[in-house]
């Protein structure tokens, strides 16, 4: 882990809570090392440390942002009860490997009077989450764009958990020619299936219980589709009569769509990515799988 000297303090683990402190902190590091980047909303759990030890791994500097992102929330969804422990994060970043702790506040990333968003449109933004979500992806791609050019990072990891934002991520570094490599990392789990998910903190015993039907549920149609099925329709009606067995199981969306693009298909002869999300009282999961 490379050493720093002050003004980012003496510490292990820098903490930047300004841009300026965060620019001080880059400058040190030097432009000559590679860095590896891990945006993320906080109150980490393994599957953000997973992402963290990847990006260790293989790059000189691991910079870490928390930033709960208030644009990527609409009015009325979990932005104010989004569950925040900056402590225990620090901790656990500093554990993980992690260099440089980018913690602003939201009048630094959004200066008064900010009104430029950066947006990628079409099918990979209206479908799955899009569809329940219209403005929060429009959210996740500008302050993604606002953190790169602030860090300008060699490589970004972002976890398949989030597979659409992973397929609007990569169009939006395609698009606008991004100086980044884009790394997606595995969806790290609980012993029992149940996605890891800083939201999963909401689930009360009988829910989180419950909640295992997304996992089991793609396990399921994957065994069915390793048997031979390949039409959409029929893997889709299993899905949904697993989950609706469940009576606290609110299904948003079940949907198999291609893997790369999100374009709807009937029948799977490329990869293709099934999705899932399911409401838990107010608590909204989400889970996938890829069939290839
Ligand atoms: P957040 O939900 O905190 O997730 C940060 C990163 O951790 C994302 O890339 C997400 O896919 C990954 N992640 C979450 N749960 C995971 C799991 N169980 N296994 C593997 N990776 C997992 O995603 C966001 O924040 C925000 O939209 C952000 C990109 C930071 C923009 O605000």
């Amino acid at each position: 882990m490379m050493q720093l000297s002050p003004p980012c303090n003496n510490k292990t683990m820098k903490i930047a809570k300004t841009i300026t402190e965060l620019k001080t902190c880059l400058e040190e590091i030097g432009k000559d090392k590679t860095i590896g980047f891990v945006p993320t909303m906080g109150y980490l759990h393994d599957g953000h440390l997973s992402l963290i030890n990847e990006a260790q791994s293989h790059n000189d500097v691991t910079v870490v942002s928390i930033f709960v992102n208030p644009t990527q929330f609409a009015p009325g969804e979990d932005l104010d009860a989004y569950p925040r422990d900056f402590d225990q994060d620090s901790l656990l970043a500093e554990a993980a490997g992690t260099d440089l702790l980018f913690f602003p506040d939201p009048g630094d990333i959004y200066p008064a009077g900010a009104s430029t968003f950066v947006e990628v449109e079409g099918e990979s933004t209206r479908k799955l989450c899009g569809q329940s979500r219209p403005t929060h992806f429009k959210g996740v791609t500008t302050v993604v764009n606002i953190l790169f050019n602030l860090i300008q990072p060699t490589r970004a990891y972002f976890g398949q958990k989030d597979a659409q934002q992973v397929v609007v991520i990569k169009k939006m570094i395609r698009d606008l020619h991004l100086p980044v490599q884009l790394v997606v990392c595995p969806i790290v789990r609980e012993a029992d299936g149940l996605a890891l998910s800083s939201r999963n903190v909401f689930l009360n015993p009988e829910q989180r219980n419950q909640a295992l039907v997304l996992s089991q549920s793609l396990t399921a149609a994957k065994a069915l589709y390793r048997a031979g099925e390949g039409r959409v329709k029929i893997l889709k009606d299993q899905i949904i009569s697993h989950i609706s067995n469940m009576p606290l199981a609110v299904i948003d969306y079940v949907d198999i769509l291609d893997f790369k693009t999100l374009a709807d298909i009937e029948n799977i002869t490329s990869p293709a990515l099934v999705a899932v999300a399911v409401r838990f009282g107010s608590t909204r999961l989400i889970d996938n799988i890829i069939l290839d």
